[in-house]
């Protein structure tokens, strides 16, 4: 079954991150100055990539440092196995392991799991989304001015209008609550659980989002492009939310007066 090994994959890629976060590792630079790739990111998706191929060995993988697999599946399997590297290299239980399947282009499960405060988030397409095996779901809270939102910043500047600082600003300037964990797959999960009101983020790649994108829907949030068109996890800009404060979002991130 699907689920089992998705399952599997995780909690085993989950373990080798916590097993490793007091130890000696290597770490070394990816593209951008502080874009930092572990030993142990390594590690994980090893373990990951061998526990799908032993049960789906003609399933399609796209995973951050290893690039694509590729196979003629409709199965896709989308990898993060550290999302929050830089919180990791510096001891900052912030991250997670996360790990989305597509079925003929259409995201239908996913799972995040931070395994430093033990919270497993999973989703499969229309039976909703769990924390720990209990139902999740996003806020109620209508109006953005008394949300609390949560963002990330790209490795390189993004130097562009309403690029992420512009639209940062416009939200403190207004006294609006929004912080930054450093790890996108939870962020997502915690706007499914209820924790967030709203997400947004300009240059995200599939790995990032991928599983946290279904968890957030099945969740009951609404996940678009910067733009409000449907969302893709091939897509760089991504805001998600509770649903009720999205339009009103997506009008701020493209400029409109809060
Ligand atoms: C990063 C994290 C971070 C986000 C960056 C991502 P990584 O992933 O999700 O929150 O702001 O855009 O690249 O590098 O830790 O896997
Ligand atoms: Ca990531
Ligand atoms: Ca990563």
């Amino acid at each position: 079954m699907l689920k089992n090994t998705l399952i599997k994959a995780t909690e085993a890629a989950a373990k080798i991150i916590k097993e490793n976060f007091d130890k000696t590792y290597t770490i070394s630079n990816k593209e951008g100055m502080n874009n930092l790739v572990t030993e142990i990111d390594h590690k994980s998706e090893e373990a990951i990539i061998n526990i799908i191929k032993a049960d789906y060995p003609d399933h399609f993988i796209l995973s951050e440092e290893v690039g694509e697999i590729v196979q003629d599946s409709e199965f896709k399997w989308i990898i993060d196995p550290i999302d929050g590297t830089v919180n990791y290299a510096n001891g900052i239980p912030i991250c997670c392991v996360s790990i989305g399947i597509e079925q003929a282009g259409k995201m239908i499960m996913g799972a995040v799991y931070n395994p430093f405060i033990n919270e497993f988030f999973f989703a499969q397409r229309g039976l909703g989304a769990t924390l720990n095996d209990k139902k999740i779901s996003v806020t109620q809270k209508t109006e953005v001015i008394k949300s609390c939102l949560v963002t990330g910043f790209p490795y390189t500047y993004i130097n562009e209008e309403n690029g992420p600082l512009q639209v940062f600003e416009k939200f403190i300037r207004k006294g609006i609550p929004v912080r930054r964990l450093g790890s996108a797959a939870v962020d997502l999960c915690w706007v499914a659980a209820g924790r967030f009101d709203g997400f947004y983020e300009h240059q995200l790649s599939a790995w990032d989002s991928a599983a946290g994108f279904i968890i957030v829907e099945e969740a009951g949030g609404k996940v678009t492009n910067l733009k409000g068109d449907p969302y893709n996890p091939y897509q760089p800009g991504l805001i998600a939310t509770n649903g009720l404060i999205h339009d009103e979002i997506v009008r701020i991130v493209n400029g409109g007066e809060i």
